[in-house]
């Protein structure tokens, strides 16, 4: 049982290393208890129940709650916040229900004084030592109620000085890891740009002294696709108060009689392995519980796109060239990036308008395709569906069918304006336009791009308050109805880079595209922080052209994920082309490690220009090493979760040796190489 009620009033989670207890107070508040290691005995929580003495609403912001509610004393960044009709501003609530079903649970609080209640949903996954969280609000009053704020989740952790950890950056800069103390005040981390963001993460985590490999650690994934808040408080009775949720910038939502408002859900976790443990838990969260199913356990393909070879300038036997090299050099997936359609010759026409251009296919996209087809690969294209150019048919036709206001001149991003995916037309009209794509062309593989944010705000329903949301649900239902027509054809996510990595799109697509940003050692950094809460099978990553470093160099930081070629491959020579070759088929071998293996940063290249990844499947393990700037970088490195007694094959900068896990994990080995920008692969085997 990993969910269990004592007296009616105190309820334990449970699941394999962890251990979550909330209680209801004397005057019926829930009282957020404990979360964090296993504990023997539920039951002493009962004792701390009784000894309470601050009964709400007297006890303000002192009060630890499992879900705050703004006003009654509370000063703090709250949960919810809502207007009744008599513009009463509070919500004093008692516990009415307290429901279990199998490993769901839902603790009901219902308003004193009118017909509203709050629904708290809790799912128990006690096999990845993970604890989902949503809120569900319901109005039985006569009256409405306007809802302002619904948050996911609130997490009040007792004392004081915590790290926060969240992500910052802009294009071309995404996952810059940011751990900050939060010692007074709050660290709100945002996007109000109608997706998730460059400069925010959906996501947290929140410790004391953590480190890679050691410390307590928790921490939480929203999964929503929209904007969000998430937000530490240093409460200054002792506790850092998580709550994160939709954000309420421009939100409101108005609940009539027999109406609800269901938040999306929030997954937390608990780790006392610091960073390392957190990834790896998650990661495996991700792939077994997210992921789409029909793809997870696949290998991604090595691919080939063309957008930094050829930009919009894309002709159609230059095309095929390149799908010959890439062939050669052993890819398994050939993709069109940017400008195949419409009018599209640079970035200011043709989105909206995807037929294929008969002036770059005078005989259709499927000589294309069946040329890579003959050759072995699958095959590829890039789409930006959410979008439109003013010079485009679809915005001739459709000019209302943008976000606009009345009187303003529409905003223009990348020369492009943001489609009104609350209006169910234009979703509806996106379905059929792409299904028709896909029906009509033997395509095994979608890269969706987004390349600008929303800027005006009108929902056409009139309900404007919640047009950010209906925007992301416009987005989702466009996905998932494209997914379920064309269940053959992989989907990967792009957002100028990585503006939509987030738990619900990974829900949705079987791939991200984390940056535009290729530089080896900035990359390096990317993925560092991307890795914290996404898998490296989710990691696109390309290997594209750069005189000044030396190609093995590129490609190896390019491994770290889901490896691909960007590289003008019709400008190479054969030599070169012998590179590539070499270096796809290395990935392939190391492939089912870094793909599906459990992720150990062994060294940081924060920390002295020396980037160590180890990936550690039972039979296969790879140790990708990046150094930067440093000339002797490093001795011997202790390896990670091998097997202290099994025997193990190790082919790297060592040369071949044969060592016992223990040795591997006591002693060590080296895996860098010496020399200033090198790059090197161990590979490991289990014997
Ligand atoms: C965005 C993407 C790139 C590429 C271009 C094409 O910037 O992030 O990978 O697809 O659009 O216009």
């Amino acid at each position: 049982m990993s969910i269990r009620v004592f007296e009616n009033r105190l309820i334990l989670l449970e699941t394999a290393h962890t251990a979550y207890a909330m209680g209801v107070d004397a005057v019926g508040v829930l009282r957020h208890l404990y979360y964090g290691a296993k504990v023997a005995r539920g039951e002493d929580f009962l004792d701390e129940l009784d000894r309470i003495q601050d009964l709400w609403p007297n006890g303000g912001d002192r009060v630890a709650e499992e879900f705050s509610a703004a006003g009654c004393l509370r000063n703090k960044e709250t949960s919810l916040r809502l207007r009744y009709a008599d513009r009463t501003r509070d919500f004093r609530y008692a516990v009415e229900k307290i429901d279990v079903q199998g490993e769901r649970l839902t603790v009901t609080l219902k308003d004193a004084d009118y017909g509203f209640a709050v629904e708290l949903l809790y799912t128990v996954l006690p096999e990845h030592d993970i604890i989902g969280r949503a809120a569900r609000a319901v109005n039985l009053d006569e009256e409405a109620v306007e809802l302002t704020r619904l948050f996911s989740m609130e997490l009040p952790l007792p004392g004081d000085d915590y790290e926060f950890l969240n992500m910052t950056g802009h294009w071309g800069a995404e996952h810059q890891l940011c751990i900050e103390r939060v010692s007074g005040g709050k660290k709100v981390y945002e996007s109000v740009h109608g997706t998730t963001a460059f400069d925010a993460q959906p996501n947290w985590a929140a410790g004391r002294g953590v480190t890679e490999t050691a410390g307590e650690v928790w921490f939480g994934a929203l999964q929503w696709t929209g904007n969000f808040k998430v937000v530490a408080e240093s409460v200054p009775y002792h506790y850092l108060n998580v709550t994160a949720g939709v954000s309420d910038a421009g939100f409101s939502r108005t609940l009539r009689r027999g109406e609800a408002y269901e938040t999306p859900v929030a997954w937390l976790g608990f780790s006392r392995e610091g960073y390392g443990g957190m990834s790896r838990l998650l990661h495996r969260f991700a792939h077994d519980c997210l992921m789409p199913a029909a793809r997870r356990d696949e290998p991604l393909e090595v691919l080939y796109n063309s957008w930094y070879a050829t930009e919009f300038d894309v002709v159609c036997e230059e095309q095929e060239r390149l799908a010959d090299k890439a062939a050669k050099a052993g890819v398994e997936l050939f993709v069109i990036d940017d400008g195949w359609f419409g009018q599209r010759a640079n970035d200011r026409a043709g989105l909206g308008d995807w037929y294929v251009n008969p002036e770059k296919f005078p005989q259709g996209l499927a000589h294309l395709i069946d040329h890579v087809h003959g050759l072995g690969m699958r095959f590829g294209l890039w789409i930006e569906p959410e979008m439109v150019n003013p010079d485009s048919d679809l915005f001739r036709a459709h000019p209302d069918w943008i976000y606009a206001y009345p009187r303003r001149e529409t905003v223009t991003g990348r020369n492009q304006y943001c489609l009104n995916m609350t209006r169910p037309e234009v979703v509806d009209h996106l379905i059929e336009v792409f299904d028709r794509l896909l029906t009509e062309h033997g395509i095994d593989y979608i890269k969706w791009d987004m390349n600008r944010f929303m800027a005006e705000a009108l929902d056409d329903g009139g309900e404007d308050g919640m047009v950010y949301v209906h925007h992301a649900q416009g987005v989702i239902r466009l996905a998932r109805a494209l997914r379920e027509r064309h269940p053959e054809v992989s989907f990967e996510a792009c957002a100028g880079g990585g503006a939509r990595v987030n738990y619900e799109t990974m829900s949705i697509f079987d791939q991200f595209w984390p940056s535009d940003n290729t530089d080896p050692i900035d990359r390096c950094r990317i993925q560092e922080g991307y890795s914290y809460f996404y898998p490296a099978k989710y990691m696109r990553a390309w290997v594209t052209d750069d005189p000044r470093l030396p190609f093995t160099f590129r490609a190896r930081c390019a491994m770290c994920g889901s490896f691909g070629v960007g590289s003008n491959l019709n400008a190479m020579s054969d030599a070169e082309l012998e590179e590539v070759r070499a270096e796809v088929a290395l990935y392939k071998r190391i492939r089912p490690a870094v793909q599906f293996g459990e992720l150990y940063r062994l060294r940081s290249m924060r920390e002295g220009g020396v980037q160590i990844w180890q990936y550690v499947t039972e039979k296969l393990s790879a140790v990708i090493s990046v150094v930067d700037h440093t000339l002797d970088p490093t001795g011997p490195v202790r390896l990670q979760g091998l097997e202290p007694d099994a025997i193990y094959r190790v082919e790297g900068p060592c040369g071949t040796r044969t060592l016992s896990g223990a040795y591997l994990m006591g002693q060590g080995v080296q895996v860098t190489g010496s020399r200033h920008l090198s790059a090197e692969v161990t590979v490991i085997e289990k014997l």
